[in-house]
């Protein structure tokens, strides 16, 4: 990344050498020591930032994508809407990019255990630290039998105890919330997976060492949270979307619509992700697009997903393209549906010229 800003030292600002404080404190990096030239520091905006990555490992998680994502960011926007959070990639990507400076982001999804637990890690961050160093302790000396003891014994209950007094993502218990990043940083593939009696009921992932509890990262991500300019609420995705007004940008990212039926993980909700909301977000976006919102959707390359998109004329009239992307898929239980697929990118914003090293065949498909 090439892009430097030159910022003046406040008047109390040091060079110091523990970099984990830097955002905190807005100091300047040992790192960048030598780039101090009198009053000012020179450093390439990217690396400063680099540390506000999600906190959650999520199925469909979006991080691998960013570079062909973010070319589709557009030049300017006014408020930011991202109505199928998972773990946040695009938002903390546009953060990290100073693209949301001075902007509003409504950030949601239906998942109430999800949204709960950003809730409590931008109000109680302090307990979940103490909590998930206790659990991460544990998990040391104890590794798999732990998290299943942790799933079974304490998640679970505690979560239907929640789930009895309303179950609200405001309401969301901090121990609840520890676990649930816990079972996340050492379950299957960053999995949410409810059963039909609402059990969470994922695996434990292969991990030797997992990262637990990551403190400088959790630092960084409720201080981005607690500005007020962001905005986090359980909602489906049509409710927070269609506040979106012209120059606006929502950026889409549903449950796959599954390649084949048996290739199908899109549990992340109770409910599942169906063919009628796959149908019905078709036209919560292409009334956005008439209201000349930015939108940008990425999805699975299902034949149902295709129909709605790639060979519709209502898409292509309301000034959407849909481009084909290469992408890997971990989510199956089924080696042979894991591996480079193709990804749909829906959007009526124009792409900014390449500046980064792509997969060839992205070239091909991206123009
Ligand atoms: C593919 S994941 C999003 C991944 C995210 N972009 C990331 O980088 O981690 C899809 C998300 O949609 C949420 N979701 C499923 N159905 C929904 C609905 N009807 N309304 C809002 N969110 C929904 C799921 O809880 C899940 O977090």
């Amino acid at each position: 990344m090439t892009t430097v800003v030159r910022r003046k030292l406040r008047a109390k600002e040091r060079v110091i050498d523990n970099d984990s404080l830097v955002r905190e404190y807005r100091l300047t990096p040992a790192k960048f020591r030598d780039q101090v030239q009198g009053d000012y520091t020179i450093f390439p905006v990217r690396r400063f930032d680099q540390d506000t990555r999600p906190f959650l490992k999520w199925a469909g998680g979006k991080r691998q994508l960013l570079p062909q994502l973010g070319r589709f960011y557009p030049e300017t926007f006014g408020r930011y809407f991202e109505p199928f959070l998972g773990s946040g990639a695009v938002f903390f990507d546009l953060f990290n990019q100073g693209r949301l400076t001075g902007k509003t982001a409504t950030l949601t999804d239906e998942n109430s255990d999800l949204i709960g637990t950003y809730l409590r890690v931008r109000d109680s961050l302090e307990a979940i630290i103490e909590r998930l160093t206790i659990l991460a302790r544990q998990h040391a000396s104890r590794g798999r039998d732990y998290y299943y003891e942790i799933r079974d014994t304490w998640f679970n209950p505690a979560r239907r105890e929640w789930r009895a007094r309303g179950g609200g993502a405001d309401s969301y218990p901090v121990d609840l919330a520890a676990m649930m990043i816990y079972l996340n940083r050492t379950g299957y593939n960053g999995l949410f997976r409810l059963n039909q009696a609402g059990k969470f009921n994922v695996p434990a992932g292969r991990y030797s060492a997992p990262r637990i509890v990551d403190v400088g990262r959790l630092r960084s991500v409720s201080r981005i949270l607690s500005d007020c300019a962001v905005e986090i609420r359980e909602a489906p995705f049509d409710e927070a979307a269609m506040r979106a007004e012209r120059g606006d940008l929502v950026y889409f990212d549903p449950p796959y619509a599954p390649l084949s039926r048996t290739a199908s993980f899109r549990s992340y909700t109770s409910n599942g992700f169906s063919d009628e909301n796959q149908r019905h977000l078709q036209t919560v976006i292409l009334a956005l697009a008439a209201r000349e919102v930015s939108v940008l959707l990425s999805n699975s390359t299902a034949p149902c997903v295709l129909a709605l998109y790639e060979s519709n004329r209502e898409v292509t009239r309301a000034g959407l393209r849909c481009r084909r992307i290469p992408a890997r898929r971990a989510i199956n239980s089924r080696a042979e549906g894991r591996g480079v697929v193709e990804e749909l990118l829906v959007t009526n914003v124009k792409p900014t010229p390449r500046n980064h090293e792509t997969h060839e065949s992205t070239k091909r498909t991206i123009k």
